[in-house]
C-alpha cells in the first residue's frame, strides 16, 4: 500500500500535482487523482476539469450524485488527506473528531464510543471513562474505514508502535509455522 500524503492545503495539492503531472481533487478531506477518471465521467468531461486541484465537495453534492457516484471513491487513487484547515477547504479538527458526519457510502458511526480518528485509538480507548462491554463490541463492528474523511486508522501516535500493528499477513506463517513444526517433531 501506497502512504497516503499529508497535505496542508489546496497550495500542497497543486506542487504535488506538478511534481507527478497528475490531475487530483480534494473530496471531503481526502485527495483523490483524477486523471484517468476525467474523460469516462458520465456527467461529462467538463464538469471536473475546472475543480483539478480543489475542493469539490459543493458541486459534487449540487449535481446531486447517486450514491453508487459517491462510492466510486473507493475505485480512484487516494493520493493523500488535507491535515490543515488554513485554505479552508475543510476543518480537519471538527471532521475526523466527529464520527457522526457521513462516511463514503453515507455511513454514519452510531457508537457511542466518540473518538478522535486523526490520533491513536489505543490510548483514548484505554483512558475512556466509562466504558461498557456493549459500548465496546458496538464500536469495534463498526466499519472503521468508512470514517470521514476516510483515512487511515492509527492504533498508536508513536510511529515505532504503530508500525507493530501493521503485520503483513505471510509474517503468521513465517513465526508461527517453524515452531508448530518443531514441536510436531518432537511429539513424534
Ligand atoms: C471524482 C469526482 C466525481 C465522480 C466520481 C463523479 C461521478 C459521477 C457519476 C457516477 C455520475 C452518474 C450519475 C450518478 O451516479 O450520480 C455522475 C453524473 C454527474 N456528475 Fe459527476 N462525478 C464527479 C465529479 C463531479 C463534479 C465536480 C461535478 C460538477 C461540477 C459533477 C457533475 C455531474 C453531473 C451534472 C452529473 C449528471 C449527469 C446527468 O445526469 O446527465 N460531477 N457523476
Amino acid at each position: 500500500m501506497v502512504a497516503l500524503k499529508d497535505f496542508k492545503n489546496d497550495q500542497e495539492v497543486a506542487e504535488h500535482m506538478k511534481q507527478t503531472g497528475r490531475k487530483y481533487v480534494i473530496f471531503e478531506g481526502s485527495v483523490y487523482d483524477v486523471t484517468d477518471y476525467i474523460g469516462v465521467h458520465p456527467g461529462g468531461t467538463d464538469k471536473i476539469e475546472p475543480y483539478v486541484g480543489k475542493s469539490i465537495d459543493e458541486p459534487f453534492d449540487e449535481a446531486e450524485h447517486s450514491r453508487s457516484a459517491r462510492n466510486l471513491f473507493r475505485d480512484l487513487d487516494k493520493v493523500g488527506i488535507i491535515y490543515g484547515n488554513d485554505a479552508g477547504i475543510v476543518d480537519n479538527a471538527k471532521i475526523s473528531s466527529n464520527p457522526n458526519i457521513k462516511g463514503l457510502d453515507g455511513t454514519i458511526l452510531e457508537s457511542k464510543i466518540k473518538l478522535d480518528y486523526s490520533k491513536g485509538l489505543f490510548w483514548q480507548l484505554l483512558t475512556l471513562e466509562g466504558l461498557n462491554w456493549d459500548d465496546y463490541i458496538q464500536f469495534i463492528n463498526e466499519p472503521k474505514h468508512l470514517v470521514n474523511p476516510v483515512r487511515e486508522i492509527r492504533l498508536f501516535d508513536n510511529p515505532i508502535l504503530e508500525y507493530g500493528v501493521c503485520t503483513p499477513w505471510y509474517y503468521i506463517p513465517i513465526a508461527y509455522l517453524p515452531p508448530i513444526i518443531y514441536c510436531y517433531y518432537l511429539g513424534a
